[in-house]
């Protein structure tokens, strides 16, 4: 199986940051250690309300281009002209919504296509390979598909936040969207709530080429520092798609 593409999401690390509201700990720096500890691509998400990354860390890590930028924003005008005007390698467009911790669930891509189709064109045009972040659902899968988008991030969340012994389902339904999606001719990423336990399974599933992990990671940066942390992470990984004996 080919070699899993890992993208590290740095949004709290200006989370961090922000708490303060001063410059300490930089998201561009994170970016750097990324590179480092064999990370493929760095991913940010710049909120609408700002919370963590800014449009100044989209500049930054668009202009500096440390690694390939997947930028995840709201399929916004807002967010679209400034995706357009930094062309960053990847946009992941996701829903949002003001109150939410987190992203909480999937795009209705389904529901949204009309809306969607030509946020997808757009953001192309201007040379980014777009994905929408969707539940593992056939509808949304094929949705994807007619509105034009290069890939699906299948949201793990709901497998992450299962009781172990629930998680079954949830990784059949990660494995049905997955092999769906590949049919179709999408390139099939996943992400959300990942952690060292987590991603195994989800990273043995063939037709997955690209991770996208952040908030577990920052976490553990706390107690063995952000390399090390993600160096963890690409060895379970690597470790998960090696055919098994
Ligand atoms: N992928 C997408 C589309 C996301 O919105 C997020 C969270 O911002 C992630 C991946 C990373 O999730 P986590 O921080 O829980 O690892």
């Amino acid at each position: 199986m080919e070699r899993i593409r890992l993208g590290i999401n740095i949004d709290h690390v200006a989370t961090l940051r922000n708490a303060r509201g001063g410059v300490h700990p930089d998201p561009l720096r994170a970016a750097r250690l990324v590179a480092v500890a064999g990370g493929d691509q760095v991913t940010a998400h710049l909120r609408e309300d700002r919370r963590h990354i800014s449009d100044d860390d989209i500049a930054a890590l668009a202009r500096e281009a440390v690694l390939p930028l997947n930028m995840e924003m709201a399929a916004t005008d807002e967010m679209v002209a400034i995706a357009c005007r930094h062309r960053p390698f990847a946009c992941c467009i996701v829903p949002e919504r003001r109150q939410e911790l987190t992203t909480e669930g999937g795009l209705d891509a389904a529901g949204q296509k009309a809306h969607l189709a030509p946020v997808v064109a757009r953001l192309r045009e201007a040379g980014s390979r777009v994905s929408l972040f969707v539940d593992p659902e056939i509808a949304q899968i094929e949705a994807a598909r007619e509105i034009g988008a290069d890939a699906v991030e299948l949201h793990t969340g709901a497998y992450c936040d299962a009781p172990p012994d629930d998680r079954e389902c949830h990784l059949e339904a990660l494995r049905a969207a997955a092999r769906c999606g590949a049919e179709l001719g999408l390139e099939i990423h996943a992400g959300h709530g990942l952690s060292y336990e987590t991603v195994a399974a989800v990273a043995a599933i063939p037709e997955i080429v690209e991770l996208n992990i952040g908030h577990f990671l920052v976490g553990e940066a706390i107690f063995v520092g952000f390399v090390a942390a993600i160096e963890r992470m690409r060895m379970v990984i690597d470790t998960a798609r090696q055919p098994q004996r």
